[in-house]
């Protein structure tokens, strides 16, 4: 039985461009790979959108297309690639600099990968500290710069034909700060821009902008960019779908593996140790100490969501639960996250996990970018809009209404995901109840 009417889900037809502000080693990686894939040099491992299938119906109906066959999605071949950065390098150049790839497969992809140029950014150092840069746009407020993006914005749809745009914020981590009276209303936020508020960061003038024309924006960073009253206030007027915040890759990924794990066998954990080394620019940032607390914050929430320790106060209320960030410059992008785990079972026995993840950041992060960018248009295109919760599934501190606390188990994220296509199609919701097989 369907579960609502079969919604009008616009064809994903015509070219979809996806910005990018932040054209550093994700958003390079990303593109090469999407360029790849297209020339058969490679396959998009990692994406639901590409590689993931979707169960219809019982199980004995064996009806399991992919998810690319179930929901309209943009094709590869129609996706047109643009976005910002504060460094004026063309995306060859910016991928060879980043060192995630390899020389040779960058060499194939060099014409595709040269013709793309960052627009100039905005930015203010004040926000990252570790960066200092030439391409930047000057204006007369904030609210001029937001004006100059969203003309940014409507000049590549136009110069490059496309029919839709997304936005996935693939720049720097900006340093922690709290919300304040400027982001609790649409109206204060822009008077914020306006008089050039100091609490305004560059992401969420970005932000702004895009909701402003209707544009889906994720932010795959920690920073609160969209997460703001105001912006989501914005996001409804305009019917803009939103998500965040924080990819999750690395090390967090594997908690969120890891944790449920624990938790469904109710085995007690009274200490979690992290830390990462890695030598990329995002580590230099984050170097920094009030970017790397915005992603200490983010890093630190997962476990206690998980594992509800004020329902298991036995197995979990003691937990110590510590996050590390080294920068270490040899290791590049091929960052190594350790993670020493002290559980304990039966009667209080003690035993220990050790994971010793050698990862490559912009790899894991890359089949995100493209997932977010394309069900971030599709959500558009099936007339979702404000926060798509669902898309929680690929970050680390989702984003929520207030109050509401976000999920964070990797497996009930990906069954809320898959639900909410079946929902938006109209069909049936897989509960794994199961009982009609015994009928
Ligand atoms: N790689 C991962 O696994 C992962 C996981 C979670 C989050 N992230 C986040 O994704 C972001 C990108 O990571 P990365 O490894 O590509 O970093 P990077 O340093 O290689 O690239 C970031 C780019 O953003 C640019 N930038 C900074 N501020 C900008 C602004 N205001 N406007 C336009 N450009 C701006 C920088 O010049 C740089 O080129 C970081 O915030 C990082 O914390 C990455």
């Amino acid at each position: 039985m369907p579960l609502q009417p079969k919604p009008t889900i616009k064809p994903a037809t015509g070219k979809l461009g996806i910005l990018m502000p932040g054209m550093g080693a994700v958003a390079t990686t990303f593109i090469a790979g999407v360029y790849a894939v297209r020339q058969g040099l490679g396959k998009p491992i990692g994406s639901l959108c590409e590689m993931g299938t979707i169960r219809l119906g019982a199980r004995t109906d064996n009806n399991v297309p992919t998810i690319r066959e179930y929901v309209p999605l943009a094709e590869l071949d129609d996706i047109v690639f643009g976005g910002w950065d504060l460094f004026n390098e063309n995306c060859y150049e910016a991928a060879i600099e980043a060192g995630v790839l390899e020389k040779e497969l960058l060499n194939n992809l060099k014409e595709p990968l040269s013709a793309i140029k960052p627009m100039k950014a905005v930015f203010d150092q004040s926000y990252v500290k570790r960066l200092r840069g030439e391409h930047v746009k000057t204006g007369t407020s904030k609210m001029d710069l937001a004006e100059q993006l969203m003309e940014d914005m409507k000049t590549f749809q136009k110069e490059n034909g496309c029919d839709r745009l997304v936005v996935v914020w693939c720049a720097s981590t900006e340093v922690y700060r709290e919300l304040t009276d400027v982001h609790s209303t649409l109206a204060k936020f822009e008077e914020g821009l306006r008089t050039s508020d100091d609490e305004i960061p560059p992401s969420q003038i970005y932000a702004y902008a895009a909701c402003k024309l209707g544009i889906p924006f994720n932010n795959g960073a920690p920073n609160l960019s969209v997460d703001v009253p105001a912006i989501l206030e914005l996001a409804r007027e305009t019917k803009t779908p939103i998500s965040g915040k924080d990819f999750k890759t690395g090390q967090t990924l594997m908690k969120t593996i890891l944790a449920p794990g624990f938790k469904s066998r109710l085995l007690g954990i009274s200490g979690w140790f992290s830390t990462n080394i890695l030598g990329n620019r995002d580590g230099e940032v984050l170097d920094d100490p009030g970017s790397f607390k915005s992603k200490e914050v983010s890093k630190l929430s997962v476990l206690d969501t998980i594992l509800q320790p004020e329902k298991y106060p036995d197995l979990y209320k003691d937990l110590y639960h510590k996050v590390r960030i080294n920068y270490y410059p040899p290791r590049g992008d091929n960052k190594e996250g350790w993670d020493n785990i002290d559980i304990f079972g039966w009667l209080g026995y003690e035993m220990q996990i050790k994971v010793d993840f050698l990862c490559r950041d912009s790899i894991l992060a890359a089949p995100l970018v493209l997932d977010l960018a394309l069900f971030s248009d599709f959500a558009k295109r099936a007339g979702m809009y404000g926060i798509q919760e669902w898309l929680s599934f690929y970050y680390k501190s989702p984003m929520t209404p207030g109050g509401l606390y976000p999920e964070h188990d990797l497996f009930i994220q990906l069954a809320k995901l898959k639900n909410t296509l079946r929902y938006t199609i109209g069909d049936e919701l897989i509960t794994h109840l199961g009982a009609e097989y015994y009928e």
